[in-house]
């Protein structure tokens, strides 16, 4: 199982004690409106395939899904992961969400800052890219103090990451995009 440690925060496998503040904290329109992939409603149930999904992810090696857990107590504040883009071994997507309790506290910034490391480093990619609903500048302001470049738009349908268009129904996204050779570590 691979772990993460940043000044405040742990990106780990999720567990099943996350799940009840999982549940929790995607049941939250101001975050799941932003997202394509987490049901919502979200049930026990989704968590609990998501848990294993992970776990799985972690126990197959090199692993690039995560839960983003606040050291100090270990609750869980939310997810990241680096989906590996179709025909392109060195290029990956971005992902992640936070439960609303935890915007604010540069948690986002931080976590993004370490697994971008970890998938230039431990991963050995060359490309990281990140898509989000053209209104979600919160998001795009995190990925632009990265480093990340505006890389255009994409249909909803077209988008890598996003195969579907966010729940709150935008048919196109900013696609985000960063190199190795760009990144400030
Ligand atoms: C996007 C999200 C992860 C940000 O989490 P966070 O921990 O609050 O982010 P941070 O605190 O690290 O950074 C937020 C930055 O955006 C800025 N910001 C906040 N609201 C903003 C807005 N409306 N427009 C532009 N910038 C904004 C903050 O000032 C901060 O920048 P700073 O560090 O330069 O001051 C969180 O809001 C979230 O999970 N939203 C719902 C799901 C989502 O959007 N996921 C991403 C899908 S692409």
């Amino acid at each position: 199982m691979t772990v993460i440690r940043t000044a405040r925060l742990t990106l780990r496998p999720f567990v099943e004690g996350d799940i009840d503040a999982m549940v929790a904290l995607l049941n939250d329109w101001e975050v799941s409106q932003w997202l394509a992939v987490p049901p919502y409603p979200y049930r026990r149930a989704d968590a609990r395939f998501y848990v294993d999904h992970v776990r799985t992810n972690h126990e197959a090696g090199a692993a690039t899904e995560f839960a983003i857990a606040v050291t100090d107590g270990d609750a869980v504040a939310g997810s990241i992961g680096l989906k590996r883009t179709c025909g392109d071994a060195e290029s990956a997507a971005l992902g992640y969400w936070l439960g609303q309790p935890h915007w604010g506290h540069g948690y986002a910034s931080e976590a993004v800052k370490a697994i971008v490391a970890y998938g230039f480093g431990e991963l050995g990619l060359r490309r990281i890219e990140a898509e989000t609903d053209p209104e979600n500048e919160r998001s795009a302001h995190v990925l632009t103090k990265m480093g990340f470049r505006p890389a255009g738009q994409l249909s909803a349908g077209e988008a890598r990451s996003c195969s579907l268009p966010t729940r709150r129904g935008s048919l196109v996204v900013n696609v985000h995009e960063l190199l190795r050779s760009e990144f400030n570590p």
